[in-house]
């Protein structure tokens, strides 16, 4: 049995690109592994640091997860501050963590760009407890999208680094996944990049029907193409790329001929990606509206995912310990 583990921060409502590029992964997953899903809200911190809004966004991501078909009685599902263990093995993979490889992290340059008054060390430091949290359980495979992985890439060379060290086999190459497939990475409606929480270009998984409608219709498109076979500008291809994700071979088939043959209208294309978002998103909206007002099935996920949570990550800490020379006395 192999151990699967993922998270996603909690700064918003979860959005497609998550959905198809870490969620519905992990989901086909869940019944024939050893999963843990978690919430990162200690990450969340390193850029969204409000008392008001972090719990709500915990529960709302946590209802989003169950809503998406995220079943706690196999998966373990647990909120990463409830696993405190994860903080001391951040601590000590740290120490063998330089300074300048994480200078160099495409996500942290990023962050700098757009935030250059707040680059805080949470935010260096950010492929460290990310490395943690995947190590923590010793994961075999981390569902992601496609801009996780230079992430993951550090996770495994951190693993490396300490098994060296210590000179044992205790960590696994930790393998980024995505079901029987390349990672994905599902751009946004406004013609450039990738869908994300604060970007506007998103759908959520909350979003009702009419939004979801009037955001598609609004997505980014082009005048249209000049001749027969013409490439595609980037944002149409996005609009190709998403209906590839949710719409059936022959929608795709049938669109990218009219497209070739320049009969294509965008109204259309956009009016059966919209049915076709729709038919994944009302569902799982339906659930989470459900869920997310049962407080009691809530706080009982909660528990029971620490627990079980805690019992893997105490272990492995425990071993990391042994392995670094702490001993009792
Ligand atoms: P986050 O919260 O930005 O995104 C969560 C997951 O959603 C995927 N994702 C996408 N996939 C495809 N297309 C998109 N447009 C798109 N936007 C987001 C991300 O690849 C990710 O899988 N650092 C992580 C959270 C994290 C984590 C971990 C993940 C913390 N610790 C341990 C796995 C294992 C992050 O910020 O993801």
């Amino acid at each position: 049995m192999k151990t699967v583990v993922s998270g996603i921060r909690s700064t918003g409502n979860l959005h497609l690109g998550n959905y198809f590029g870490a969620l519905r992964n992990f989901i086909k997953m869940q019944h024939e592994n050893r999963c843990f899903f978690f919430i990162a809200d200690y990450h969340s911190l390193t850029t969204h640091p409000d008392p008001a809004l972090l719990h709500v966004n915990v529960k709302n991501v946590l209802s989003e997860y169950l809503g998406s078909g995220l079943d706690p009685e196999v998966a373990t599902i647990y909120i990463q501050s409830d696993v405190p263990e994860v903080a001391e093995l951040y601590l000590l993979l740290n120490m063998h963590t330089y300074v300048g490889e994480l200078e160099r992290t495409a996500s942290f340059k990023e962050k700098i760009r757009k935030h250059p008054d707040n680059v805080n060390a949470g935010l260096l430091t950010y492929p460290v407890l990310m490395a943690a949290d995947i190590l923590l359980h010793r994961a075999d495979y981390v569902p992601v999208g496609k801009d996780q992985e230079q992430h993951l890439e550090m996770t495994r060379r951190f693993a490396r680094r300490f098994n060296n060290i210590y000179g044992v086999e205790y960590f696994p190459e930790s393998m980024p996944y995505n079901f029987g497939q390349e990672l994905v990475k599902v751009p946004g409606l406004d013609g450039s990049g990738k869908m994300g929480k604060s970007e506007g270009n998103g759908i959520f998984l909350i979003d009702s029907d009419a939004d979801i409608r009037k955001k598609v219709m609004r997505a980014v498109t082009d005048e249209g193409p000049k001749e027969p076979n013409s490439p595609m500008s980037e944002p149409v291809q996005n609009i190709f790329t998403i209906l590839k994700i949710v719409s059936s071979p022959d929608t795709v088939d049938y669109f990218t001929e009219k497209y070739n043959t320049c009969e294509i209208r965008y109204g259309d294309l956009k009016k059966q990606l919209a049915e076709d978002i729709i038919k994944t998103v009302a569902p799982i909206r339906e659930r989470i509206l459900e869920i997310r007002s049962d407080d009691a099935f809530l706080a009982k996920v909660v528990k029971d995912g620490k627990e079980k949570a805690r019992a893997s990550a105490d272990k492995t800490v425990a071993e990391v310990r042994e392995i670094m020379g702490f001993k009792p006395f």
